[in-house]
């Protein structure tokens, strides 16, 4: 069971907790490191060598050159950077290409960029759809993609049903026509082991709080042909791609988390593959009229999506929360819009009473089974008070 004693904590893919080396990292990071890595002094230069370590040794393990790792503030400001800033790269070298692809199934944050990038800039955006399991076809992305294509946006793993895009295949078509890559990665790196060039990526990006470092930090890490240009304006840092004072303990952390989060990786992903397939064997066994989505094999380790008919996502959500289970409804990080999963619907797959459970290497299967227990007898009581079940 996971942190407090009378929860069990499932949504890992939202939060993951803070793994106990990156807390004692940032504490020691703050302690020596307070300063301003871009001033000369004794107190800069000890920030600035944290800084430094810790950008030599993430950029390493994503297989990209130190200096193009840009630190930022999360998922959803790497994202920006990378759908953002590669725009304002190629117009700054005039290169003439204003169209962008994206699948239907991306985060809200890529969604969001590239529409931003086509209502107020005039960009062409083409969105791809998915299959029933959630996943991308890659002739459909070379059927969409130009010469006037500047870049593909599209996940490694998605954050609702745990689907792995064919993202080799998809280089392949891109770098054929001279576009860009970017993979929005944020819910593989530390989880499942990828390099920029094991996905073809030329820009990848990444959140520490879905590794177990703290949260409010990420990184785009830009491969030889990847090109941003800084969306915020002011100094020189990060080689002029982000400018702002760099948050250097949260920083240092996050490279120690991902540092032990790699060293974990083959044991924390088949503790979790053990428990997904268990989880998603259960549910339908236990519960009529469910709806288990993403493909079996070749998946996220630790995401299981559910959905049931004639139940409410929001009101399971708080039933389960109120039995000591947290897991997540919904198709943003924040899912407060009440409207159905875009995921989902991209799927064609059933969206009520959806909920999607992510696993953490530290649960077990009767933890599981508890959770299914549970799971059943609250679906059964909201069908109840809807007149059936
Ligand atoms: C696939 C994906 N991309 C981007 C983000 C945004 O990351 P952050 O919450 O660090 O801004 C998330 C967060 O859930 C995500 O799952």
């Amino acid at each position: 069971m996971s942190a407090m004693a009378d929860r069990i904590y499932l949504d890992h893919a939202s939060s993951w907790p803070l793994r106990p080396e990156a807390r004692q990292a940032w504490l020691d990071a703050v302690v020596v490191a307070w300063s301003d890595p871009a001033r000369g002094h004794r107190e800069g230069r000890a920030a600035r060598d944290l800084l430094d370590r810790a950008t030599l040794t993430t950029a390493a393990a994503l297989g990209c050159d130190d200096r193009g790792l840009v630190w930022t503030s999360g998922g959803t400001e790497s994202v920006h950077l990378a759908v953002l800033g590669s725009a304002r790269a190629a117009e700054r070298r005039g290169d003439g290409r204003r169209h962008l692809v994206c699948s239907a199934v991306e985060h809200s944050s890529v969604l969001r960029a590239c529409e931003r990038l086509r209502d107020e800039h005039g960009y062409r955006l083409d969105v791809v759809g998915v299959d029933a399991a959630g996943l991308v076809d890659p002739d459909e992305v070379a059927a969409a993609v130009g010469p006037g294509t500047l870049a593909v946006h599209v996940q490694h793993a998605n954050h609702e049903v745990g689907a792995v895009q064919p993202t080799n295949d998809i280089a392949e078509v891109c770098h054929r026509h001279g576009a860009l890559l970017h993979v929005d990665a944020c819910q593989s790196v530390g989880q499942m082991g990828v390099t920029l060039d094991q996905l073809g990526a030329d820009l990848l990006s990444a959140s520490a709080a879905k590794f177990g470092g703290p949260r409010g930090v990420g990184f785009l890490a830009i491969g030889p042909n990847g090109r941003v240009r800084a969306l915020l304006e002011g100094d020189e840092r990060q080689r002029r791609r982000r400018a702002g004072l760099e948050d250097v303990a949260g920083i240092a952390a996050t490279a120690v988390a991902l540092e032990v989060a790699r060293s974990n990786l083959q044991t924390e992903h088949s503790a979790r593959e053990l428990l997904r397939r268990h989880l998603r064997r259960r549910l339908p066994e236990a519960v009529e009229d469910v709806q288990v989505h993403g493909p079996l094999a070749d998946a996220h380790p630790g995401i299981v999506a559910v959905s049931a008919l004639y139940v409410d996502g929001e009101a399971l959500v708080s039933a389960l929360d109120e039995a000591g289970y947290a897991v997540h409804s919904g198709s943003s990080c924040a899912s407060t819009s009440g409207e159905p999963s875009h995921v989902l619907v991209a799927m064609g797959a059933l969206t009520h009473g959806h909920v999607r459970v992510s696993l953490g290497p530290e649960l077990t299967i009767d933890d599981l089974d508890r959770f299914v227990d549970i799971y059943a007898e609250v679906v059964g009581r909201l069908r109840e008070t809807v007149g059936l079940g």
